[in-house]
Order: structure tokens, then sequence, then C-alpha cells
């Protein structure tokens, strides 16, 4: 499995972003939002490059202990390869260095690679927002790791 390099999301990434966003989430992201998450001083957005290629991306946010994964995603042609965990990985590993001591997400009930993905990093399903996402009145999983320095960071 390739190793990723990571770097903090800059403007001239944003191209890119969207190309991978917009095959991969059925609600995605505005243009804005990306840039508000440039300068986000509580929160981090890795783009994750394989060779010269960003292949995928995940961003965090801080707030009090608590990293709240808002994002995650790999390019279609690029998925099963392990990219998806060691972004993760990447992002909680931040996080904990940055005093937080636990993490959350929101996830689609239907979602069944990115639940696995989670479970297998050490998530539990908590509870359900119901109707959560506007496209399609889908629920949201709600998905804690309570004790971030039990991360099982898998093949990575
Ligand atoms: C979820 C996503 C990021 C996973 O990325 P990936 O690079 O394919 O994931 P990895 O190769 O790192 O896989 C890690 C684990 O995820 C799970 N997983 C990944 N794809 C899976 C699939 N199609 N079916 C079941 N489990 C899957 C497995 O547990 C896998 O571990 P394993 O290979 O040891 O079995 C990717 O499918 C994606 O971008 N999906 C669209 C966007 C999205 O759903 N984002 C999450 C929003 S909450």
């Amino acid at each position: 499995m390739a190793s990723l390099k990571f770097a903090s999301l800059e403007e001239n990434h944003i191209e890119r972003v969207r190309e991978i966003e917009t095959l991969s989430n059925p609600s995605p992201w505005t243009y804005e939002s990306f840039v508000h998450e440039v300068k986000n001083p509580n929160g981090l957005f890795l783009v994750a490059n394989a060779g010269d290629t960003i292949v995928g991306y995940g961003a965090v946010w801080f707030v009090i202990d608590e990293a709240h994964i808002t994002t995650l995603a790999v390019a279609e042609s690029e998925r099963k390869q392990g990219y998806g965990r060691q972004i993760v990985n990447a992002l909680l590993e931040e996080a904990q260095e940055r005093g937080m001591t636990c993490a959350t997400l929101e996830v689609r009930a239907s979602n069944s690679p990115a639940i696995h993905l989670y479970e297998s990093l050490g998530f539990t399903v908590v509870g359900t927002r119901k109707k959560y996402y506007p496209n399609n009145k889908e629920d949201a999983l709600v998905m804690w790791l309570y004790n971030l320095g039990s991360l099982d960071r898998g093949q990575s």
C-alpha cells in the first residue's frame, strides 16, 4: 500500500477536491465551504497526495476536547487501497496532538463502506439523527470514539 503525503488545504487545491467531492457526496459542499476551511482556526483540512495527485481528503473541527470529523472522501478509482484509513488516522493523530480526547462524526445509515471503516478504527454507533440529510431525508448514525488513546490504527 502506498503511503500518502498530507498537506493542509490551500485555495489552489479546491478545484481537484471539488471534483472528488461531486462524485463522492450526495450533498456536496459548496466552493465557499472549502474556502472557509482554508483559514479555519478551529479545524484542520488535509488533502492526501499519492505522488503528485490529490486522491482524497478529510477534515476535522476541534470543539473543546472533541474532534468532529466533518468530511472524508477518496477518489472513486483510488478506493480500497487503505487510503481512507490513512486519512482518518492522520486527522485523529493531529487531533490527539492538539489535546482532543475523543472523536465523533455523522454518517449516512446506508454508507456501509464508511461505517465499516470507522468501526474498524474503534468508533461505535451511539445514536441516530432522523432524516438528517436534506437531499433524501436519510437518517444519520452518530458515531463516537470515546478514547482517542485507544485508536486502533489498523494496517496503515
Ligand atoms: C468511505 C471511503 C472514504 C473509504 O475509503 P477507502 O480508501 O476505500 O477505504 P480503505 O481502503 O482505507 O478501507 C478501510 C476499511 O474501510 C472498510 N471499507 C472500505 N470500503 C468498503 C466497502 N466497499 N465495503 C465494506 N467495507 C469497506 C473496510 O473495513 C476497510 O478495511 P479492510 O480493507 O481491512 O476490509 C470511500 O469509500 C469514499 O470516499 N466514499 C465516498 C465518500 C464517503 O462516503 N465518505 C464518508 C462520509 S462519512
